[in-house]
């Protein structure tokens, strides 16, 4: 069992997990075919943590089980959207993603590996954002929203293509001084209950919050489809609920902090496959 944190989370009521809904032991393969790293040793950076988790491991038997066969994933129809949007002309050069890019499988690379440096624009970029650099730069095409329908659809695509490839995400060289920036707001205690995020999700997994599991917080499953929203959630709405669950004022969806924090989040990560979209409550 672990220690309870101090302060806000008293308040909270963190429950040691007894009364345990999951199997934390089960595996999963999807389609039958599709292997997936749930459980692997903690990358050399991480100081407290030696086993990480997929956020699968701790979801109930009936959750855990829409995830293993993409008929029953209710996250599958969105990367069908996005296999749709995918082969769609638009902007003033009149380019579909396509035409550039063949099938979606060449992208394969594209999820274990972002956020990532670009040499070209000298910042770190998140999917999202690189998925944009083609709408206006290569397609003349209006950007997409952070988090929108369409631009969660499209990930959601790139993420299926990837499944069952470890993530790897790159923290050194150009891109290490955000992700230095995004451990730091990792640790920083916020809000009224006083928390940060390792509070939860690093001292207090598989414990319960509420009628909650609490897992690593793990982002290889994203873009995820919540049963709670019935969506699909990109990672940076899914931080804002997790700050204002603290009570503290967040970050804005697409902001520097939290490109920064999910540059450290996935880093946290490396070793797990990638499986969104992933479903979750
Ligand atoms: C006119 C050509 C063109 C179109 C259209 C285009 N892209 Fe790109 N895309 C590129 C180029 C060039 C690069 C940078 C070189 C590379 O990595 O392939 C790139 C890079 C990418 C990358 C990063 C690849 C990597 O390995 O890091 C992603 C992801 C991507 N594009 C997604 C899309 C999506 C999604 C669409 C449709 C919405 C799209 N692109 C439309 C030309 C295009
Ligand atoms: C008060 C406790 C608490 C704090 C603090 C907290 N979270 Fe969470 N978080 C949760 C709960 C509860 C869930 C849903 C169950 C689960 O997956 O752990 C969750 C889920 C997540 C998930 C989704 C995991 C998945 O597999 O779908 C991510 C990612 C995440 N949190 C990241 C963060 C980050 C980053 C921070 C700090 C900014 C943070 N959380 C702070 C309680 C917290």
């Amino acid at each position: 069992m672990k220690s309870f944190v101090k302060g806000g989370a008293a308040a909270l009521a963190i429950i040691a997990a007894s009364q345990v809904g999951a199997d934390e032991d089960a595996n999963l393969i999807i389609n039958g075919e599709t292997e997936i790293t749930v459980r692997a040793d903690a990358p050399e950076h991480l100081d407290n943590v030696s086993t990480i988790y997929s956020g699968w491991v701790f979801r109930s038997d009936e959750t855990q089980a829409l995830q293993m066969d993409d008929f029953d994933n209710p996250g599958m129809i969105f990367v069908d959207q996005g296999r749709d949007s995918w082969v769609l002309a638009e902007g003033s050069e009149g380019k579909s993603c396509a035409d550039c890019h063949n099938e979606p499988e060449s992208l394969a690379n594209v999820r274990p590996t972002y956020p990532k440096w670009n040499d070209e624009t000298e910042e770190v970029r998140t999917i999202a954002m690189q998925i944009n650099g083609c709408r206006t730069e290569q397609m003349g095409a209006e950007p997409w929203k952070y988090d929108s329908t369409s631009m969660l659809n499209m990930e959601a695509l790139l993420s299926s293509v990837a499944r069952g490839q470890v993530m790897n995400v790159a923290i050194d060289g150009p891109a290490q001084s955000m992700w230095e920036q995004g451990k730091e707001l990792y640790y920083t205690r916020t809000g009224q209950l006083d928390l940060s995020c390792a509070n939860c999700h690093e001292d207090n997994y598989g414990n319960y919050i509420r009628a909650d599991h609490l897992s690593q917080g793990q982002t290889n499953g994203f873009p995820v489809y919540r049963l709670k929203n019935a969506k699909l959630n990109g990672v940076h709405s899914r931080f804002k609920g997790c700050v204002r669950d603290t009570r503290a004022e967040t970050y804005a969806v697409g902001s520097e902090e939290f490109i920064a924090l999910e540059l450290y989040v996935a880093s946290r990560g490396n070793g797990l496959s990638v499986e969104g979209p992933a479903v979750r409550n």
